[in-house]
């Protein structure tokens, strides 16, 4: 079993670096899956209102007997549920469905940009910190003038923001401005859903190297630029490559030459047009 090392957010809370995403996985198989991650060390798991598997990932720790303060869970709030009022209540029923008294990291999912609304939904946000019922708060696609809209009108910096990172979009520009402000920074969509980007004869040259698959050399890059990742798989054998990162180092000039894979390439959309 892997020991993931710990991230410290902004407000002192610890974050495992690496995690499990059940984006895409049919809440009837979440609690199975979720099953091999426990058993292959996952202890973060990254889900979302918008998965609809939130009573799945439920089950899943309830059936673990893994104890509640040895697990990290996030949640996000829906683009529908923006709005001070709203984002309380939705985080009532996001509870309800994981069986938890409160979540670890609650997160906006999209700022939305059109309907203006993200400010005054950070609002609620703060509101379920005070109350305890998340312990830290954050943000999810946010660009930079999104988050510089948080830091001139609210007192509370997202302890993260998630984004789309990945060797085709390592988003170097968002990646300074977290570092600057003390946001962590985590990567959605790590290995850019496993497609072309594995393929790509530089990956998998390093893969020989090293011994290691494309995956593992794309999450290796990840964990030493101190991104918080969470790769999903429904496949066990790749459950248990993914977190398998932490025992090898990839050479600078290494590093370097994943760097040199930026396409600007997403694989979702936009967060400027979307929502
Ligand atoms: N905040 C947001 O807006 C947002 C958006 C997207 C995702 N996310 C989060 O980020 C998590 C991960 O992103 P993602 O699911 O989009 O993409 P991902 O983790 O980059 O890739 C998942 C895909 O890669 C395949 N895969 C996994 N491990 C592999 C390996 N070792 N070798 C080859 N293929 C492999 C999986 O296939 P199998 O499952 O068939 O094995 C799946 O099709 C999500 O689950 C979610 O928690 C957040």
């Amino acid at each position: 079993m892997v020991t993931v090392p710990d991230i410290s957010l902004n407000n002192g809370i610890a974050i495992p670096q690496f995690g499990f995403g059940v984006f895409q996985v049919e809440p009837e198989k979440t609690a199975d899956v979720l099953g091999t991650a426990f058993e292959a060390g996952y202890r973060h798991i990254d889900t979302a209102q918008m998965y609809g598997n939130e009573e799945g990932v439920g089950r899943a720790i309830a059936a673990s007997g893994i104890p509640r303060d040895e697990l990290f869970v996030t949640t996000k709030l829906n683009n529908d549920g923006h709005g001070h009022d709203n984002a309380i209540t939705a985080l009532d029923e996001s509870l309800r469905k994981l069986g938890l008294d409160r979540v670890d990291l609650y997160l906006i999912h999209w700022p939305c940009p059109a309907e203006n609304r993200y400010v005054e939904t950070w609002k609620g946000f703060e509101k379920i910190a005070a109350d305890g019922r998340a312990r830290a708060i954050g943000v999810s696609n946010f660009q930079i003038p999104h988050l510089e809209r948080l830091a001139a009108e609210t007192g509370t910096v997202p302890a993260v923001n998630q984004i789309e990172l990945h060797p085709h979009l390592p988003q170097e520009e968002l990646r300074a401005y977290h570092r600057e402000h003390g946001i962590a920074t985590e990567a959605w969509s790590p290995i850019a859903q496993g497609g072309e980007l594995l393929a790509d004869e530089r990956l998998v040259g390093l893969a020989q190297k090293y011994g290691k698959s494309p995956a593992q050399i794309v999450l290796r890059w990840h964990v030493q630029l101190g991104n918080i990742v969470f790769p999903k798989s429904v496949t066990p054998a790749r459950i248990t490559e993914n977190i398998d990162v932490y025992g090898f180092e990839l050479a600078d000039d290494d590093m370097a030459t994943i760097g040199e894979l930026d396409n600007g390439r997403r694989t979702g959309p936009n967060p400027d047009d979307f929502g």
